[in-house]
């Protein structure tokens, strides 16, 4: 049976989707702050001024915030080794500029990780998801500006420290490549557009949008060196939207056409994070796309010297991608393609494909040859309460396809660390900003219009990865 004795089974959730808790404890506003509830059909929108008589999911969630004791005793009843969260940046530096940290935020934290610590469940921390200070995307236009390499890294130096006998585990930024991919100006770069817009809609150009990633492939470099500093047991990951992409057919255009897309949406991010440079293939992408990124003389070195410990990576879906004009099309997890006549989907419409974590893992293994971890992966469904149960056997049948396919790749060499499936308690959708696209284990009574008692119950799932767990991934019946 090839999980190793100290795999690290989990689950993962972040602060701007469950935590809610809005504007409290000294927190101010951020980015997430901004957008209101849409569902499949209807985007979310981003507001400039928080309007009251608009739905924004964010401000309670799940009230992660004041339920953190009752939830992480029903996760270690789980048996989790390790637990992903997001801390949410304006609860330590509420503008994100400020002169000294919220010393109420720091506190509270420290709580969470405490609490954890009691069931020797690992925290592993992403330092920033879709979390922006709202004052840093005001004032300086996001990480458009330089000046926000430094404020993350006083963020960071907070953390470090803080939570020195805590934690060891961090991830810089959630999905980084949510900006080669496009999606992610407003709530990954914080750079806001002149008019209230839909959530994923473009606010910056090419150049501006790869300027910001540049600054955040820097501050990511300087908190991993930081990090080691602090402490020289810190393991510091990247974290990547796993972009599946296969030719549609095997018409040479198409191979083609999926090789420079994965390069772009995928491997650019974890070839700079992991090797410690930007590759060629992106210069000739940057040239033909007249985009120009400004740097710095010692950006080559940071960038060297900053190279990630492991790399983590979301993995939902794959797609396909033709050079046909008439091929059907297909979204999902901030990727367009063409659909898979072989692969089902779920009900928001992504392609289920557990061979293709299986091959994924393989790809990112043998190419950065450092220990891997999938920290989201899950299916989104809708659940329904009968008697007071939940029986989730589909989402039981989605995540063991995923673990055989674990299972088959750690087989094949691959040194996979751990896996924390996503919203291991239900939380608010990002995409969506909607409560009925569930993924938990933990049912959560909320609804979409924000009504409900906030009761966690049990589903039929919660019993289920307890034994995986138990049985170190042999029993996944
Ligand atoms: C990932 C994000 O893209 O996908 C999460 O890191 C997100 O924040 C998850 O929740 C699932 O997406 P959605 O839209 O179903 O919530």
């Amino acid at each position: 049976m090839p999980f190793p004795n100290d795999f690290m089974w989990g689950g993962a959730i972040a602060a701007n989707q469950s935590e809610g808790g809005f504007c409290s404890g000294g927190a101010l506003d951020s980015v997430a702050d901004h957008f209101v509830a849409g569902d499949l059909k209807t985007p979310r929108y981003f507001t400039h001024t928080i309007d009251e008589n608009k739905y924004y999911p964010s401000h309670i969630g799940i009230d992660f915030f004041h339920h953190y004791k009752e939830d992480i005793a029903m996760f270690a009843q789980m048996g989790f080794k390790t637990l992903r969260l997001s801390i949410s940046w304006s609860r330590i530096f509420p503008h994100g500029d400020d002169e000294s940290p919220n010393e109420e935020g720091i506190q509270y934290y420290l709580s969470v990780f405490k609490e954890l610590k009691k069931y020797n469940i690992e925290p592993l921390v992403t330092i920033s998801h879709y979390d922006i200070p709202y004052h840093l995307a005001e004032k300086y236009g996001g990480w458009k500006s330089r000046k926000l390499i430094n404020f993350y890294v006083k963020y960071c130096d907070v953390l470090f420290h803080a939570y020195k006998d805590y934690v060891r585990y961090w991830l810089t930024f959630n999905e980084i490549n949510v900006l080669s991919n496009g999606y992610g100006d407003i709530m990954a770069a914080g750079i806001l557009p002149q008019e209230d817009t839909a959530m994923f809609m473009p606010s910056a150009t090419l150049s501006e949008r790869f300027q910001a990633l540049h600054h955040q492939f820097l501050a990511s470099a300087k908190a991993v060196r930081l990090a080691h500093e602090v402490n020289s047991e810190n393991k510091v990951g990247c974290m990547i939207a796993s972009t599946v992409v296969y030719p549609f057919s095997c018409h040479p255009k198409d191979i083609v056409a999926a090789q420079e897309k994965m390069n772009l949406s995928n491997f650019l991010c974890g070839d700079v994070q992991c090797r410690g440079y930007y590759p060629d293939y992106v210069k000739t992408y940057f040239r033909k796309n007249d985009i120009e990124i400004k740097t710095e003389k010692e950006d080559e070195k940071i960038l060297k010297e900053g190279t990630v410990d492991f790399y983590s990576f979301s993995y939902y879906m794959s797609s396909c991608i033709s050079t046909q004009q008439d091929a059907k099309s297909s979204a999902g997890n901030m990727s367009e393609g063409v659909s898979n006549p072989y692969l089902e989907t779920s009900d928001w419409g992504w392609q289920i494909d557990p061979d293709g974590l299986y091959y994924y893992l393989n790809e990112v293994y043998n190419r950065y040859q450092i220990p891997v971890m999938i920290v989201e992966n899950g299916l989104g469904a809708i659940d329904q309460i009968v008697d007071g149960q939940i029986h989730d056997s589909y989402r039981i049948d989605y995540l063991r396809k995923h673990i055989y396919a674990m299972d088959k790749a750690i087989d094949n060499g691959v040194d996979l660390m751990g896996y924390t499936p996503w919203g291991c308690i239900d939380l608010v959708s990002l995409s969506t900003g909607e409560m009925k696209k569930r993924y938990g284990f933990i049912y959560v009574d909320r609804n979409n219009d924000g009504t409900g008692s906030l009761k966690r119950i049990k589903k039929d799932s919660f019993n289920w990865y307890k034994k995986v767990i138990e049985t170190n991934g042999e029993d996944l019946d």
